[in-house]
């Protein structure tokens, strides 16, 4: 099969990628992505090297780019991970977010009408859901639980969740869509809560905590989360939305001092910062569908993931080092100089 992974030189994008080569050998993978900050083709350097791997710069809202594409090669399946994926960055200037996450999203739908496909799977998100209160432990975000959303990343990918719904009812787009809670692993860009905190600690600075680290996510070991993508992409069924989480709930002030542990680094590093503003206070999935009719579980307990995460990390300061270029350091300044 040929698929088009959007996104793929980006954080779970490019893990996706390196699980499907090395898991389907047989299949193609094409890589569409625009390389914004968040993109890096380093990341990429060995998918490069296999003869079953295209890489494409390129927009996803992109008409002609993607009209393109379809004209080049008989697809099969499309992967959308291409998005704006930073809550903070949403809240300084959400225009790109509806730019790339809902007419992207579009974009590529449209193409899959006009050229024909297989599946086309929107890689989504558990915060379509909102937020759950602190106190209720059992309460549990199932694909039932109405969309209810924060921030304008989660309401641009909620928009685009309700067009790829609207495109399978109303077009009948063999479409699905996964929402899974928070991942960590190899290639996530140190903006991002868990990666912040290990670049940071490397070079003994600081590690800013929002409000008071009370907010709960539920980590998922991002190999984990493309296991499940790909079952959803050839075994879901259509039309159909999954919930992928591993309950795996920790308050961020836990997850901090873990990470520092692992590092033999001090707590007085840690630096409580001002709120996010609306900042959702608990996530936590019911995976109950997913492991019922796919039999999906998750490999990877947190201990050991987060382990893997910073040892990986330590291996591969080059990358780090690659990523915190000088646009970064402008990022870093602006968003944190004055919290
Ligand atoms: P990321 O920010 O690390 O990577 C996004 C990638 O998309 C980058 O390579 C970037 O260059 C590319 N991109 C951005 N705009 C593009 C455009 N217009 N056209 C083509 N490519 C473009 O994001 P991530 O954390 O890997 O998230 C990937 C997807 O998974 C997103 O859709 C996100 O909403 C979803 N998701 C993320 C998490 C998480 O914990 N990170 C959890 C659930 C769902
Ligand atoms: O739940 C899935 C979502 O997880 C994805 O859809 C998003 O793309 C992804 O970015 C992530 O969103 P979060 O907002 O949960 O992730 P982030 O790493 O930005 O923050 C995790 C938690 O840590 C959150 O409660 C805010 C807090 N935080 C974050 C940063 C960057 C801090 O306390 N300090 C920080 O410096």
């Amino acid at each position: 099969m040929n698929i088009i992974v959007t996104g793929g030189a980006g954080f779970i994008g490019s893990n996706f990628v390196y699980y499907e080569l090395k898991n389907h050998p047989e299949d193609r993978i094409i890589c569409l992505d625009k390389l914004t900050y968040a993109g890096n083709l380093e990341t990429l350097k060995d998918a490069m090297k296999y003869d079953n791997f295209r890489f494409v710069k390129g927009d996803i809202a992109d008409r002609e780019t993607v009209y393109g594409l379809f004209e080049e090669e008989k697809i099969d399946i499309v992967v959308n991970f291409a998005a704006e994926s930073h809550v903070d960055r949403s809240i300084e200037d959400p225009e790109i977010f509806i730019k790339t996450n809902v007419l992207g999203t579009q974009v590529l739908m449209d193409a899959c009408r006009k050229y024909g496909i297989k599946r086309y799977h929107q890689v989504s998100t558990d915060e379509v859901y909102g937020d759950l209160p602190l106190e209720r432990k059992d309460l549990f975000f199932t694909e039932e639980t109405p969309i209810h959303t924060s921030s304008p990343y989660s309401a641009s990918k909620a928009a685009a969740d309700l067009l790829v719904l609207a495109y399978h009812r109303t077009f009948k787009l063999p479409v699905s869509i996964s929402r899974c809670s928070n991942n960590y692993g190899p290639y996530h860009f140190p903006e991002k809560l868990i990666p912040l905190m290990i670049s940071r600690a490397f070079e003994n600075k600081s590690v800013p905590v929002y409000g008071k680290g009370e907010n709960v996510r539920d980590w998922l070991y991002v190999e984990d989360h493309c296991s499940a993508i790909d079952m959803i992409m050839r075994n879901g069924r259509e039309g159909e939305i999954y919930n992928v989480g591993g309950h795996n709930e920790r308050a961020n002030i836990d997850v901090v001092k873990t990470v520092l542990r692992i590092m033999d680094r001090s707590e007085d590093l840690i630096e409580f910062v001002t709120d996010r503003p609306g900042h959702d206070r608990r996530y936590a999935i019911d995976p109950t569908k997913i492991s019922n009719e796919l039999g999906w579980t998750p490999n990877t307990a947190f201990d050991e993931g987060i382990k893997k995460t910073v040892e990986w990390y330590m291996e591969n300061r080059e990358w780090l080092n690659g990523v915190l270029s000088g646009d970064y350091m402008e990022y870093y300044d602006k968003m944190y100089s004055n919290r």
